[in-house]
């Protein structure tokens, strides 16, 4: 009550002097009385109620701002090979990509989610890198009811799926793992790519309408049953992947070649992806995810060689557009969410720190030991042509 009046002090204060003043004396001390905390209530709710039941504002992918943006207008971060992780889960497998797992990147901010997707001789679509012996994740149909209770519990979140269809899966395959997941409800049908990027709907209009899950697959043949089953060189061209040095980040279209060039492509209406994460030679043969660079590689610098900040600001002054997709490694790195969110110009909200527990250097010995190399002796070729 420091330096408030006492109630005694208003009364003295206000005594009126004529009926006329009484009546506004009156009214104001009233008003001062609602104004003054009153000492025999922990915590007086003395303002008008629909000032404290107005709707908070709906805050669509971390941020207000990004809610009545296309969807075409904001820049996705990706986590590249997302179901493979480098943590206690896999006895910290070197070949992870991630140090979380795809969840707890959502949770982050990462809202592309990437995945190889291969098929066990019993017909299960299952993510594996590169060959299942080398690092299996677990059945599509877990990982993706993971990610549909995850967005159960984040109904203004709109999430975007990139799965690589290694062994040649149809369309239904991938539709019934979808379906046994209850996510293909959330399935999003883009308008066609010729419309334009102006045609994509706003986040806020995906949200309410259900559909916030956009799901492309490399390669798979379009089907009217399953039309949220996107085919992605359709829709996405994506810069070069098999990067071995930090210098070797460009802009130019590398997939699908039949696009033409990136300004091609952009006219055309597709979308974007700058793939940004790099690989490093362990031995003249073997080659693995750069993690002991990716510090550099993911940072948010636009003037350091390698950096993702300067990578995006380059291919945005090539193009004319910013890129709609990123895709990087160890996306906690950098971090590269800043990239992200200094293209789409916001002050995130709502974001979960990932556990602590994780470490690099621990992990990086591990990629030394006898048994790696081993590994990725047996199967660099393949780890080469990984996407
Ligand atoms: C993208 O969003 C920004 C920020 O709201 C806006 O200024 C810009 O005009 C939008 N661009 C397009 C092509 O809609
Ligand atoms: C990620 O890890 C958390 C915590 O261990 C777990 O609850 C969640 O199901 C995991 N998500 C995925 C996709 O594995
Ligand atoms: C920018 O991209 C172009 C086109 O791919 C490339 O030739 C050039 O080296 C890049 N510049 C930087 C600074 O990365
Ligand atoms: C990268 O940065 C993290 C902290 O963000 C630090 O713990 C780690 O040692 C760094 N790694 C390298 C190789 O510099």
């Amino acid at each position: 009550m420091l330096g408030l009046p006492s109630y005694h002090s208003l009364l003295t204060y206000f005594r009126p002097s004529s009926m006329t003043m009484m009546t506004a004396s009156l009214r104001n001390f009233l008003f001062l009385l609602l104004a003054l905390p009153n000492p025999g209530a922990a915590s007086p709710n003395l303002l008008p109620r629909q000032t404290i039941t107005n709707a908070a504002p709906q805050i669509c992918n971390n941020s207000p701002d990004l809610c009545s943006r296309t969807y075409t207008n904001i820049t996705h971060l990706g986590a590249h090979n997302s179901a493979f992780v480098r943590d206690a889960s896999t006895g910290n497998s070197i070949a992870g990509n991630q140090f979380y797992n795809a969840t707890v990147a959502l949770s982050a901010g990462v809202r592309l989610l990437q995945a190889q997707v291969h098929r066990l001789d019993d017909g299960t679509l299952e993510l594996c890198h590169t060959l299942c012996s080398l690092m299996d994740a677990g059945p599509l149909d877990k990982w993706l009811e993971k990610i549909r209770y995850w967005m159960d519990q984040h109904p203004d979140d709109v999430v975007t799926l990139l799965l690589v269809n290694s062994d040649d899966a149809s369309v239904e395959e991938f539709g019934a793992a979808f379906e046994k997941a209850g996510i293909a409800k959330y399935g999003f049908v883009p308008p066609s790519p010729s419309e334009g990027y102006a045609a994509w709907p706003t986040l806020a209009g995906m949200i309410a309408a259900g559909t916030r899950l956009v799901t492309y697959i490399a390669s798979i043949t379009a089907s009217s049953q399953y039309p949220y089953l996107l085919p992605e060189f359709d829709y996405v061209f994506e810069t070069p992947y098999n990067i071995l040095s930090l210098d070797g980040f460009g802009c130019d279209l590398d997939r699908p070649s039949s696009a033409g060039t990136a300004t091609n492509a952009i006219s055309k209406g597709m979308l974007p992806l700058l793939n940004h994460f790099a690989y490093t030679s362990l031995t003249s043969d073997i080659q693995i995810p750069d993690a002991s660079d990716v510090n550099t590689t993911n940072s948010p610098s636009t003037t350091t060689t390698g950096a993702l900040g300067l990578h995006v600001n380059n291919c945005t002054g090539l193009w004319g557009v910013k890129p709609v997709y990123l895709l990087v490694d160890f996306y906690n790195r950098g971090p590269s969410i800043d990239t992200a969110d200094r293209l789409n110009g916001i002050q995130p909200v709502g974001r979960e720190k990932e556990p602590s527990g994780s470490s690099a250097t621990a992990l990086w010995t591990r990629f030394l030991s006898a048994q790696g190399l081993v590994v990725f002796s047996v199967f660099w070729g393949l780890v080469l042509s990984d996407i």
